[in-house]
């Protein structure tokens, strides 16, 4: 269990006081307003057949659904979570909010923050999350909460506009109805997968589209129905697989699968390894031709490919060869080195390329800032910018400061 270590401890009341005080302890919470929320709503209400240590652990989701393949489709997030979106979201008192992805208790605490004044309405694809959510809400008094049994790619128009929207599954693109059913001053909160890794976004109108305000790095269940993933995936053997959503990738199994049993080169970039989460979304956004490299445990162990692949690590990709991110311990570059390992023909270009980006990461981006990301709807303007993110509603662009 994280974070609440007293294991004795089994009264809900006293684990919602230890989660919420370890919430602001870990600053997920930075608000009077959502740790009140945090500390008014019964969580344990929401999770009725998980061990209470389970519903109040800071860090882990409660499954509610699986699929034919046992993976999670629905899930009740992570306090963490919840909390950092929450923040993110900025919720007033009196305003209309709409969730996007159901479970009842994030809707529950959207409700203590709009307070009777407000509107609370919390969409979900399937019949058998609506109707828990009911039953759930109901039964821990938030029965003004609306539920709502819809794909949420068309927005809920009957109560727009939406002074907050806030999504709760990983969704590809930003549908038109999300931005025309916000108010003038609206927020949309989403968590955004772009080239196969996802940030929760804070999204504010900006000219044409969507300016961020905010962005953390969030897991999701992947958003169903109409606004599914577009995604393209090869199995280069078993335990090795690549994904990429850019058309323009080239995604070659045979060959490829072919380059991973000739010889590795290793380059070194001489620059530092940290922040990975922030590097992993620029070398994502920036590589000319990227893919997602997953590699399992066996294959990791056995050598051939990195532990940087456990989970998923972005890789550079010709028809023939490939090139991905690794580490090694260097205490001259603080800690830890990045650097490339590549395959095939034409591995040594796909290094240098690759090492060039980190090089380029460490002198240019590192702690000078964040990313900002836009969203632009409407068709794509020719040609596509440099690095713009293509989608079926819009573009998305990324900028480092
Ligand atoms: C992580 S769960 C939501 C958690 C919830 N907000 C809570 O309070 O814990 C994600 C939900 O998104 C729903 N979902 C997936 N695709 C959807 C879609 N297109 N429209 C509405 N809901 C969708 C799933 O059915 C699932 O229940």
């Amino acid at each position: 269990m994280t974070a609440l270590d007293d294991s004795t401890v089994r009264d809900p009341d006293t684990l919602r006081a230890d989660m919420v005080r370890a919430l602001r302890d870990q600053d997920a919470i930075t608000s009077e307003s959502v740790a009140a929320a945090f500390a008014a709503v019964p969580r344990h209400r929401f999770a009725p057949d998980a061990p209470l240590e389970l519903a109040y652990d800071l860090h882990r989701t409660v499954p509610v659904k699986k699929d034919e393949h046992g993976l999670d489709i629905s899930v009740m997030s992570a306090a963490h979570l919840q909390a950092v979106m929450l923040e993110q979201t900025d919720v007033e008192p009196g305003m209309r909010v709409l969730e996007i992805g159901s479970g009842g208790y994030n809707a529950a605490l959207i409700q203590e923050l709009v307070g009777s004044d407000g509107s609370v309405t919390t969409v979900d694809i399937d019949r058998d999350i609506v109707d828990r959510a009911r039953l759930c809400l109901d039964d821990a008094g938030y029965a003004q909460v609306k539920t709502v049994l819809a794909d949420g790619e068309t927005g809920v128009p009957d109560g727009a506009p939406y002074d907050r929207i806030i999504v709760t599954a990983a969704a590809w693109d930003i549908p038109r109805s999300w931005i025309s059913g916000l108010a003038e001053k609206g927020r949309l909160v989403v968590p955004l997968t772009v080239r196969g890794t996802t940030r929760s976004i804070a999204f504010d109108r900006g000219g044409e589209g969507l300016l961020s305000r905010s962005y953390c790095l969030a897991h999701f269940v992947p958003m169903q129905g109409e606004g599914a993933a577009e995604e393209r995936k090869a199995m280069l053997r078993d335990g090795v697989a690549l994904r990429t959503d850019d058309v323009r990738v080239p995604l070659d199994a045979r060959s490829l699968n072919h380059a991973l049993d000739t010889p590795r080169l290793a380059r070194w970039s001489g620059a530092a390894y940290d922040l990975p989460d922030e590097l992993e979304l620029y070398l994502t956004l920036n590589l000319p031709s990227p893919a997602r490299l997953h590699a399992a445990q066996g294959i990791v162990d056995s050598g051939l490919v990195e532990a940087s692949a456990l989970k998923g690590v972005p890789a550079l990709v010709s028809r023939d060869s490939i090139a991905y991110r690794t580490r090694r311990e260097n205490q001259d570059t603080g800690g830890f080195e990045s650097g490339v390992i590549a395959h095939g023909p034409q591995a040594d270009v796909l290094a240098d390329q690759y090492a060039a980006l980190l090089r380029r990461w460490a002198q240019n981006h590192r702690r000078r800032g964040a990313a900002t990301f836009r969203y632009l709807p409407g068709p794509a303007p020719a040609p596509l910018p440099q690095g713009a993110v293509l989608r079926r509603h819009g573009i998305v662009t990324v900028t480092w400061g």
